[in-house]
């Protein structure tokens, strides 16, 4: 396994924010070799070729080292044209044909010519800067890393970004982009981490997204809707955040057959139906959170052949049945949250957890001799009306059911739609990584092509 962390990165990137650049980003490892590349090329055989419509006209007495770096000011130009505000004056020495000087612009050796210096990585994160992206960008033709962590750049993402070959980390979370899913990231040939986090895109999550070399898909805190895309299952991401937004339906069977999956969230969503059965391939899961959701019925068995989970959250569901022996003595098992259910027994293991520094957090369920349960009458309610898991399909549970009870059951997730405040760090501090994530994306990178 190659690993090409995003925390290489931010060594590098800490370099580039305290001393000289050029020389730290000599070492851009590109998830794609040349041979690839040249696959790729061959469908354009000419890198430098600027389309009409992105054609700009540049002062003549600025002399560039090579077409690339001229395309490069052409795009960065007509970009800074479009930001509003730059508050940490980040884009102040954007100026002259030496774009490979511009803060938060690192330059390497081009891929399909070691002679000739590219833009490989924009780094604006925490900029603050509002505006919006433009068609230029697509001129950037040998970027690899784009970084637009917290700022405030709007609208859509241009559909010329799908002319970056070689853009393998895209970052834009944590600004104001809105729309549906922006489909122009599908069709970058190298794009392994997509986190789209904290904007506010909306509509269905097209279901390609599960069939792309994708290692971290993050979109959690959005305004996304409707089923979970059924091929769920074809995805190699390692990390799947869907957090705080409104899907519904079932989680999808295929989820089970995720073949590398080490983090994934569905929490405050509005899914329903029962967890799905299965799981015995997940063998690299560390964090299951389905909290916040509409599941009902019991726990899938197969939950206890999770040989590496670390955390399991089962919290404010309608879940019932009981927390078996099996799952809490899982080897690796730390924190296991089971608040807020209709679970009515739990195994003797579980008792045990707590005392040995493992977190066991189970109020308001129907556990008969625990004393912070819900009311002997809201279990009776919801208990005497069991859901069999493999008639139950995608339905939510009747309401009239529900209806009596107060306040244990979820209340309709509300969907935070404001991005949290951008950190008041200047541009000058190392970069932090990007805040609230649940889980933390694993940005390491597997399933590289050779
Ligand atoms: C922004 O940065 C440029 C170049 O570093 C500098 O010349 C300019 O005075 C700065 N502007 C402000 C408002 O600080
Ligand atoms: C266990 O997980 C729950 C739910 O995600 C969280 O609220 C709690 O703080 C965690 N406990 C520990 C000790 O980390």
């Amino acid at each position: 396994m190659q690993t090409l962390g995003f925390f290489f990165y931010i060594g590098l990137l800490f370099i580039l924010y305290t001393s000289s650049f050029s020389i730290a980003l000599t070492k851009i490892q590109y998830p794609v070799t040349r041979r690839w590349l040249t696959t790729l090329r061959q469908k354009d055989p000419n890198p430098d070729h600027v389309p009409d419509e992105l054609k700009v006209e540049v002062d003549p007495i600025l002399k560039f080292d090579n077409p690339r770096i001229k395309n490069a000011y052409c795009a960065l130009h007509e970009w800074k044209k479009a930001m509003i505000s730059d508050p940490y004056n980040m884009t102040g020495n954007w100026v002259g044909p030496d774009v490979c000087s511009y803060f938060g612009v690192g330059c390497v050796q081009a891929l399909d010519d070691p002679r000739i210096l590219t833009v490989a990585v924009v780094d604006l994160n925490f900029g603050d800067i509002s505006g919006q992206l433009v068609p230029h960008l697509g001129l950037l033709t040998d970027l690899g890393i784009l970084h637009l962590h917290s700022n405030r750049f709007c609208g859509i993402i241009p559909k010329t970004i799908s002319r970056l070959p070689l853009l393998f980390e895209l970052d834009l979370s944590n600004n104001r982009f809105s729309g549906l899913f922006p489909t122009p990231v599908l069709e970058l040939p190298s794009l392994r981490f997509l986190d789209i986090r904290f904007n506010e895109f909306e509509g269905l999550l097209p279901p390609a997204l599960f069939d792309k070399d994708l290692d971290a898909i993050i979109v959690n805190n959005n305004r996304f809707y409707s089923h979970l895309p059924k091929n769920m299952g074809n995805s190699p991401a390692s990390t799947l955040v869907l957090s705080n937004n409104k899907f519904s339906g079932c989680i999808p069977r295929s989820f089970a057959q995720m073949p590398n999956i080490e983090q994934v969230s569905f929490s405050n969503n509005r899914l329903t139906g029962c967890l799905p059965d299965g799981l015995e391939s997940l063998k690299y899961l560390l964090v299951l959170d389905v909290s916040k959701n509409y599941f009902v019925g019991t726990l899938p068995r197969s939950l206890e052949s999770l040989k590496t989970i670390a955390k399991l959250d089962f919290s404010n569901n309608q879940l019932t049945g009981k927390v078996h022996d099996s799952i809490c003595s899982l080897p690796a098992l730390w924190n296991l949250t089971i608040i807020s259910n209709f679970f009515d027994e739990i195994g003797g293991e579980c008792e045990k957890l707590s005392k040995h520094k493992l977190v066991l957090e189970d109020a308001d369920n129907c556990i008969s001799r625990k004393s912070n349960q819900r009311p002997q009458k809201d279990c009776l309610q919801v208990l005497s009306h069991p859901i069999d898991c493999k008639t139950a399909g995608c339905q939510p549970r009747d309401p009239s059911i529900l209806k009596h009870i107060k306040k244990k059951t979820p209340q309709l997730p509300t969907v935070q739609v404001h991005s949290p405040p951008p950190p008041m760090v200047t541009p000058h501090s190392t970069p932090k990584p990007p805040p609230v994530p649940q889980p933390p994306p694993a940005r390491i990178f597997k399933n590289l092509p050779p």
